[in-house]
């Protein structure tokens, strides 16, 4: 489709939820024609917090050799594609700091016209999932960027329900990334893929 996007998905999973869908999109990014990096954010918590809970340790060394995000890695990107687990209906703390190290990019103008999107695991349906991209979605306002949300833009949309983003219930961890939500994360990342090359086709002219 096209050749000169470039896509920066950058999630923070502790569980590896969000993490399986970012690789989803990152996917699906790629296969749209887009140039992607595939980003986690950095870490918050204490080891012996990590350690002592066996799902959380066991995706910190599943996801070892992901690189950690970088302000250079949104510089890049023409669009970014954020995704965090909701933290009691908010954005986690890790992918928030990750936010909070671009101020400096944002006073430089570098955050402003490019094309951003939002996605999110909860444990429980109605767990928070609109709480949390509308939340991830009021930094990009301050951001001056362009949100692309799924909306109901394609079939799929009516089965995952979402219009703000993809999203899924791990139901306590026992319900893993399926066909509903696979559908709909490669949905958001061909959109984005799609607006963003025009944007940036547009920008160019
Ligand atoms: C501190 C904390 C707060 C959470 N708050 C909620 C919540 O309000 N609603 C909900 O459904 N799940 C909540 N969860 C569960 C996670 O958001 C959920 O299991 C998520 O899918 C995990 O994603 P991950 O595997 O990418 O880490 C919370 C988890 C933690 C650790």
């Amino acid at each position: 489709m096209t050749t000169s996007v470039k896509v920066a998905v950058i999630y923070y999973s502790a569980t590896g939820f969000s993490a399986e869908i970012a690789k989803e999109i990152a996917q699906a990014a790629e296969k749209a024609g887009a140039e992607v990096r595939l980003r986690k954010a950095a870490e918050l918590a204490p080891e012996a917090a990590v350690a002592s809970n066996e799902a959380w340790a066991a995706h910190a060394a599943a996801s070892a050799g992901v690189p950690v995000a970088t302000v250079d890695d949104v510089a890049w990107a023409d669009a970014v594609i954020f995704g965090t687990p909701t933290r009691f209906g908010n954005v986690s703390s890790q992918l928030k700091q990750f936010i909070d190290t671009l101020g400096g990019l944002w006073a430089q103008g570098g955050l402003a016209n490019k094309v951003y999107s939002g996605f999110v695991t909860t444990a429980t349906a109605h767990g928070g999932q609109e709480s949390t991209l509308l939340a991830l979605y009021n930094s990009i306002h301050h951001f001056g960027g362009l949100i692309v949300s799924p909306g109901y833009t394609d079939p799929v949309k009516f089965i995952d329900g979402n219009p703000y983003g993809t999203s899924h219930v791990d139901a306590q961890g026992d319900n893993p990334i399926n066909d509903e939500t696979r559908d709909a994360a490669r949905h958001q990342a061909e959109r984005v893929v799609q607006v963003a090359a025009a944007l940036h086709t547009g920008l160019a002219a």
